[in-house]
């Protein structure tokens, strides 16, 4: 059975990675021989959480911490919470973590971590406990020089907290360099929270100059409003673009003169749903339509597998920049380079959250705090040099920006994985 054929049975995330990184090795002309070893990542760590739920029963979760790779540095990546999750896709945004930190030349393997539960069924004090079960049981395995997680869907800032304090009372020190993400007070870094939609905005202003444009006055829809989508459509807003469409797991907004992204913040911020929002010109679409509307830009930042075969042909955009990890399977990148729709991809254009993490951690280790502007000035030249790269790389082996960001990392683990040679 071809890849193809494979892939479009069922979305498998883990397989779409590898698919993608096999095409990559053969139009990078990448030596192969050690390329099974970054086929499979180096742990894979089930574990069964029981918690005490408010009403007395006790109920068990299923959690995952996947090491892919740490051949260029200690193992970084999220915890997600989600009623979806399962091993194969923390496998998967393991591998994307390990290219990501790559492409962008950072010194950081790959991981990722997450809860199979349904975070809107648990109060405050239940999501604490599971978090602190979580943390007891992977504790062993990570560490500010071996694993350091982070936030992903479903996770913030409280939660970094609460697993800062519980592997500190386990290890019997403060050990901040554990996670990123924490809050500023508990040493977090400034700027972390709007990191990954920067980054985004970021390598959405790089493409348009490449392109001869700018973005001021650029359409762009964003679909998924949370840590990723709501800072992105923020900062783009704030940057002059217009901003058509919005949407979160409820549904989507949308408005051809653009909508006031800063006023559909203040509405969300109270909890409310996009569904709920109503102003004079702004109409509701749903989750499908707005990844099919009239714009320039389309930024999909909220899960896997939102453009596949089955609407790639679809798209009216021009470009897309992947907020979210995993969000185009490997057909519609096909379908899209047919139309020739231009897509950064994720492992470039939403690597501002783990550049910020990097700083974060080597603030923690040297006990220093940068102050915003220099966080933002450093984020931006850590894109500019990527992009740069991917250019670069996308001309050499007259492929697409996908292909090229994925020879780049490729190349850069063979390298170190060469370099270092194989222990025994
Ligand atoms: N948080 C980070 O720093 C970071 C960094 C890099 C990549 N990412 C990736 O960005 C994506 C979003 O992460 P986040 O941290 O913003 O998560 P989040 O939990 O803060 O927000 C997710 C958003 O997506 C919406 N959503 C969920 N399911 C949806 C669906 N089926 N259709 C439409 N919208 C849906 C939710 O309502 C919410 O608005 C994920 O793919 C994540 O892996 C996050």
């Amino acid at each position: 059975m071809s890849t193809t054929e494979k892939m479009s049975k069922t979305y498998d995330p883990y397989e779409n990675v590898v698919a993608v990184m096999e095409e990559a090795a053969e139009i990078g002309k990448i030596d192969k021989r050690m390329f099974d070893i970054l086929k499979n990542p180096q742990r894979e760590t089930k574990v069964y959480l029981p918690v005490e739920m408010d009403d007395g029963h006790v109920e068990v979760f299923e959690g995952y911490r996947v090491q892919h790779s740490n051949i260029r540095g200690p193992f970084k990546g999220g915890i997600r919470y989600h009623q979806d999750c399962n091993i194969e896709e923390i496998k998967a945004l393991s591998v994307w973590m390990s290219l990501k930190c790559a492409m962008v030349n950072i010194p950081f393997g790959g991981a990722k971590g997450g809860i199979k539960v349904d975070v809107t069924k648990l109060s405050e004090r239940e999501l604490c406990r599971l978090t602190r079960r979580y943390t007891y049981a992977i504790e062993p395995i990570i560490g500010a020089d071996t694993d350091i997680p982070a936030p992903d869907v479903n996770t913030n800032a409280q939660i970094m907290a609460w697993i800062l304090d519980t592997y500190s009372m386990l290890k019997g020190k403060p050990s901040p360099g554990v996670v990123t993400g924490k809050p500023v007070e508990l040493g977090g870094s400034k700027g972390r929270t709007s990191a990954t939609g920067r980054g985004v905005v970021n390598a959405a202003q790089l493409l348009l100059e490449h392109e001869g444009r700018e973005l001021s006055g650029c359409k762009i829809a964003v679909q998924g409003f949370g840590n990723v989508g709501s800072h992105t459509a923020r900062i783009a807003h704030f940057r002059g673009a217009c901003v058509v469409a919005l949407s979160d797991i409820s549904g989507g907004i949308y408005c051809k003169d653009g909508l006031d992204v800063n006023e559909v913040i203040a509405f969300t911020e109270g909890g409310k749903r996009l569904k709920d929002f109503e102003k004079s010109g702004v109409k509701h679409i749903t989750n499908e339509e707005i990844l099919e509307c009239e714009c320039e830009i389309l930024v999909p930042a909220a899960l896997e597998n939102q453009i596949h075969e089955g609407n790639a042909d679809k798209l009216k955009c021009r470009y897309i920049v992947e907020g979210a990890n995993g969000p185009t399977t490997y057909e519609a990148d096909r379908i899209l380079e047919e139309r020739g729709i231009k897509v950064i991809p994720d492992i470039l254009a939403n690597s501002g959250g783990v550049v910020v993490s990097y700083f974060e951690w080597v603030q923690n280790i040297q006990e220093l705090t940068w102050e915003k502007e220099h966080i933002k000035e450093k984020l931006f030249e850590i894109i500019q040099a990527a992009f740069k790269d991917l250019l670069k790389v996308a001309e050499e082996c007259s492929c697409s920006y996908r292909m090229a960001a994925y020879i780049i990392a490729i190349r850069r683990l063979m390298y170190a994985e060469k370099i270092k040679g194989i222990f025994p």
